[in-house]
């Protein structure tokens, strides 16, 4: 089959289409045909093994452990493992290829995929499989923030930094389905996507300091993470909630060692004398994340925002388009069949 292989860590350009077996289902797993793959940042950091900590983490020291990249997808089911008992083949399925904030390579850039069941859930039918493939781990670190660890409520004002990307994106919309009202900043390109998906009210971040303005919010929601907690508190109203998710600009911080971590762990040292901040809630995932949005996606509350597409082979384009950070939402990754 053909797939997306990596040999060693660095830029897109350590990305090649080439001719590999196809994996094979174990007893707990599905092999998915794939039709279509999403990029998101920890297929990025996996790819140039950076932060360097994720290398101890799994992903492998010198070299990717795991050749082919990709960890979310949308596909047709193939064959099943003998304990599979939720899928059949023909069926039509979306998912993770490994479970969510694994920092390593899944997969998925490939014709077949091996996927656990439990990480996988039949294809909502009102989305092609170019949109289903968009939502796995973007869509489900967006429940995360807002539900789990913002715990949102009708009625509530949100206003989410950075919410013109792939999970600004979904959060948007839940914290709308969720009954909230959302403010969304963002680069002035993304501002009418923004209003088109639900926001409220649109600022420009190079126009306006959200930290210096008079409005104040239940939840701040920090995707962009440009400003340090001292100045995000000031647009925090009283007993708000502050949520960081912690991004590095595809590198652009200079933190390779620990990336984003540093700036959690100073979070979590002053969060026993701060209300605002509950670092640990959220962390542990219920499972139901994915089930979640596809509810809301059933129902047309959710519907993830497409920027571009690449083919299989361009998989090292979408990547460099990844890393500008002008994409609109999400970048999904076709799959011819072979
Ligand atoms: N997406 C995923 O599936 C995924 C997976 C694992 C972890 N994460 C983490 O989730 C976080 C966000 O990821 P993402 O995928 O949503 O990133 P993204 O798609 O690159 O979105 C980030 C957004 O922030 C905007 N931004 C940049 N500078 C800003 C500023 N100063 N003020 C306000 N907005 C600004 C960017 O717009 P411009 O560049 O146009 O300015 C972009 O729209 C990161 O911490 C990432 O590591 C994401």
């Amino acid at each position: 089959m053909k797939a997306i292989v990596q040999d060693r860590y660095g830029s897109a350009d350590v990305l090649e289409l080439r001719e590999i077996d196809r994996p094979t289902a174990t007893d707990d797993e599905v092999l998915v045909r794939v039709q279509a793959a999403s990029v998101h940042a920890d297929v990025w950091h996996a790819m140039k093994g950076v932060p360097y900590v994720l290398r101890a983490m799994g992903s492998g020291v010198r070299a990717p452990k795991h050749h082919v990249p990709g960890t979310d997808l949308a596909g047709v089911v193939e064959s099943i493992g003998t304990n599979v008992t939720r899928f059949r083949p023909g069926d039509e399925v979306f998912g993770l290829s490994i479970s969510a904030n694994l920092w390593r390579n899944g997969g998925a850039f490939a014709e077949y995929a091996a996927v656990a069941a439990a990480t996988l859930e039949l294809k909502p039918t009102r989305l092609t499989f170019e949109q289903a493939a968009a939502v796995p781990t973007s869509g489900s670190l967006a429940v995360q923030h807002v539900r789990d660890e913002a715990r949102i409520r009708p009625g509530q004002t949100i206003l989410i930094n950075g919410a013109g990307g792939a999970v600004g994106s979904f959060a948007v919309q839940l914290a709308k389905a969720w009954g909230a009202t959302v403010t969304a900043v963002d680069a002035t390109e993304k501002l009418e996507m923004l209003r088109s998906i639900g926001a409220d009210r649109v600022l420009d971040y190079r126009k306006e300091d959200f930290t210096r303005r008079d409005e104040r919010y239940d939840v701040v929601l920090d995707i962009a993470g440009n400003h340090p907690w001292r100045e995000c508190r000031r647009a925090l109203a009283p007993n708000g909630t502050y949520v960081l998710s912690g991004f590095d600009q595809y590198g652009a911080s200079g933190h390779r060692w620990f990336g984003s971590l540093g700036r959690f762990a100073r979070l979590i040292v002053i969060a026993p004398f701060v209300s605002a901040l509950h670092p640990f809630r959220g962390a542990k995932d219920p499972g139901d994340r994915l089930v979640v949005l596809k509810d809301l996606i059933d129902t047309g509350k959710v519907t993830p925002f497409i920027d571009r597409t690449f083919p299989l082979s361009e998989v090292p384009e979408a990547i460099r388009y990844l890393e500008t950070g002008r994409a609109r939402g999400k970048i999904v990754v076709t799959v011819p069949s072979g």
